[in-house]
């Protein structure tokens, strides 16, 4: 199982210290409760090999050996990242292994980082931080700790093979809650929210959680999908959208500004829209499910199957 014991003592020293009130035992709970295959993913951690590796996280996430691994350890490796399918969200280049994951998730790390405070010695969150790829990024530009929360358990192990093939680096940690499980730290100097507002029931409320864990003069990253339109224009899907059915608020970019200050947050801007592309998002061999191209009308690519405007994705600023 995953020991979250060195986490504690990491921040234990740190502004986030305060975390310590609440976080052990609530994943005391979580891991009674946790999905039945968590065990088994778990355990992957262990068979992976034990070799330093030279790191490189500035522009890609990948762990380089001096000397290969043989033919049966390369299979061996393959084989047991294999049992943590669909890997969504990278890609990963690992002793050799390209884990080619369905998202591209560099193309949009490429939107964001442009427009982003330096994230150099910044306290970062990153919410609904998948398998972590966006995390690791963040430490590769020198970021002083990062914590990813996300609930979901197989993205954990993900992400701590991940961590494994890098050294045991732990500059970043995940932590499998969800958002609203979170105590208010007001102490991370960014806190990002990419690929989460949409799946939330109630959008306004997942702002001021974010607002929550905000130092004062903070920045929040949102990114999320968008329609076009003017203030009052908010899509909420009859039932699926893109075969999604998790996903509730959609809403223009003026009507998004207008929740965040709303909610209190300040210089709220739009930096980037962009069209989601099958470059972007795509089958590969290392998901079994669909993927875009299956969830478009395949008479017209910019509409969803469902007949809603085909995905587009806004990155938007604003501080606390
Ligand atoms: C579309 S993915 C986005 C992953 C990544 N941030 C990115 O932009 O590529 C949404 C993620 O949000 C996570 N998630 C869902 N509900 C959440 C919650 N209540 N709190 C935090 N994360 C959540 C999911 O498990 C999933 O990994």
């Amino acid at each position: 199982m995953i020991d979250f014991r060195p986490f504690y003592q990491q921040i234990a020293t740190s502004s986030l210290s305060a975390w310590l009130e609440t976080l052990p035992l609530q994943l005391k709970q979580w891991e009674k409760s946790a999905h039945g295959d968590y065990a088994k993913w778990a355990k992957i951690v262990d068979f992976l090999p034990n070799r330093t590796a030279c790191i490189n996280l500035a522009d890609k996430v990948e762990a380089r050996l001096d000397t290969p691994l043989s033919e049966g350890e390369m299979q061996r490796l393959v084989y047991h990242l294999k049992q943590l399918m669909p890997w969504r969200k990278g890609p990963y280049h690992l002793h050799g292994v390209h884990i080619d994951c369905e998202w591209r998730s560099d193309f949009k790390w490429d939107r964001v980082l442009p427009h982003l405070a330096p994230l150099k010695d910044r306290t970062i969150l990153d919410v609904g931080c998948g398998s972590g790829y966006h995390m690791w990024r963040m430490v590769g530009e020198g970021a002083k700790m990062v914590v990813g929360i996300d609930p979901t358990e197989l993205f954990l192990c993900q992400f701590e093979v991940v961590r494994k093939l890098l050294n045991n680096d732990r500059r970043a940690n995940l932590i499998p809650l969800g958002i609203e499980q979170m105590q208010p730290l007001h102490a991370f100097d960014t806190v990002f929210s990419m690929g989460v507002l949409y799946h939330r029931k109630s959008p306004l409320d997942h702002l001021s959680q974010l607002k929550n864990q905000l130092v004062k003069g903070g920045e929040l990253v949102l990114e999320t999908l968008v329609i076009d339109g003017d203030v009052n224009d908010v899509l909420v899907p009859a039932d699926r959208y893109a075969k999604m059915k998790n996903v509730y608020f959609i809403p223009s970019v003026p009507a998004l500004i207008n929740w965040l200050e709303k909610v209190g947050f300040k210089n709220v801007r739009c930096v980037d829209q962009a069209v989601t592309t099958l470059e972007e998002q795509r089958k590969t061999d290392w998901l079994e499910n669909e993927s875009l191209i299956d969830f478009l009308d395949p008479k017209d690519l910019s509409k969803t199957i469902e007949g809603y405007p085909a995905p587009k994705r806004a990155v938007i600023l604003a501080n606390n």
